[in-house]
């Protein structure tokens, strides 16, 4: 018997600048508004995937399902549970379950019940407000689905990660990109607006303003997000700004996106913080930054501000403008920060 394969694959965060934040009703992650984002070189996720060959496991091969939710129907049989690692560690009961969960659904698209050992790595920090879970779920839909023996395309790859995180959908593609909000698994995947070298001069600085864990997930904020009395303006408010974001990725128009940009941050904001329970997710930090990136602009540099479910700031801008951006977030900021430009879309490799 030939060796197992182990598949490699990177996949890179995104920022979006058209938000994703509600969902319809179900389970399959299906948003209720077309999202658009960027795809960020600088924070990739690298997952392996091997099977497990069938037969006793070595007592140190630790790890899986038998932490997993208690709901789920497979327990603790040792040898046919998944393997997991991330970031050298297994990971915490719920990140845990929703990791095996998912594998359970790759397994049951690829019609093929074969066990999993998953090591997965981030380059950047988690709980740096970049979500880990974009990349993540991104890479290993990836690297599942071809160590399941299946080589789906891109839409299919986008679905598949869909329904590990929403967000995932569009880290499957490079550049500019947008997950279109249908209402059916089908018709819900990405497609690519622009690719990562139409617009090498954007940047996204990512101000870290704050590495606590966020306190409310973001797939339970998507639940709360219909109780509040905005949303419905919101949805109404969406398509117009998403034709701006398209037209300012085409045009290369930062001041365009920018202003999109911020106002659909605001919009979702406002949508949390009006939620029952209301949701707020920025500090005393967030707010100043928001006013250095005002007061940027001000001085004429271009500056934009967008804030996902975290208090951390990302700041768009054009590399002729990087160094003043920068000096702000380490001067009047005392934050760090991550650089990042238009990034690749998913990657694979795999070895025999
Ligand atoms: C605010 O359901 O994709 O980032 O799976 O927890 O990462 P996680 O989140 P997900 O929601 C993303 C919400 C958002 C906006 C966005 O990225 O579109």
């Amino acid at each position: 018997m030939s060796a197992p394969h182990s598949i490699t694959a990177r996949a890179c965060a995104n920022i979006a600048f058209i938000k994703y934040w509600g969902n319809r009703p179900g389970d399959l992650n299906l948003p209720l508004n077309p999202s658009i984002s960027m795809t960020l070189n600088s924070c990739v996720t690298t997952t392996t995937v091997e099977p497990i060959p069938a037969g006793p496991q070595e007592p140190q091969a630790v790890v899986g399902a038998q932490h997993a939710a208690p709901s789920r129907a497979r327990t603790a049989q040792s040898a046919a549970d998944d393997e997991v690692l991330i970031g050298g560690r297994v990971p915490g009961e719920k990140a845990l379950a929703r990791t095996v969960n998912f594998l359970d659904a790759m397994r049951r698209w690829a019609g093929n019940s074969q066990r999993l050992r998953v090591i997965s790595e981030n380059s950047f920090p988690t709980g740096c407000g970049i979500a880990s879970s974009a990349s993540g779920f991104a890479a290993l839909a990836a690297a599942a689905a071809a160590a399941l023996g299946k080589h789906p395309d891109a839409a299919e790859l986008s679905r598949l990660a869909r329904l590990g995180s929403g967000s995932a959908a569009r880290s499957i593609m490079g550049g500019f990109v947008e997950l279109l909000p249908g209402d059916t698994h089908q018709a819900c995947h990405a497609v690519q607006l622009a690719d990562e070298n139409s617009w090498p001069e954007l940047r996204d600085v990512v101000a870290i303003l704050s590495s606590e864990e966020k306190t409310t997930s973001s797939a339970d904020g998507h639940k709360l997000a219909a109780t509040s009395e905005l949303f419905e303006g919101r949805l109404r408010a969406i398509p117009a700004r998403a034709q701006q974001v398209r037209d300012a990725i085409r045009r290369r128009d930062l001041s365009m996106l920018g202003s999109a940009s911020e106002e659909d941050a605001l919009s979702m904001h406002a949508v949390m913080m009006t939620s029952r329970p209301p949701l707020f997710y920025w500090t005393e930090r967030t707010i100043r930054a928001i006013n250095a990136v005002h007061a940027l602009r001000r001085r004429g540099i271009e500056a934009f501000f967008t804030i996902d479910a975290g208090p951390n700031v990302h700041i768009l801008c054009l590399d002729s403008g990087l160094d003043a951006v920068t000096s702000m977030v380490r001067d009047e900021l005392a934050a760090e920060f991550i650089i990042a430009q238009p990034g690749p879309g998913i990657r694979v490799e795999g070895t025999r």
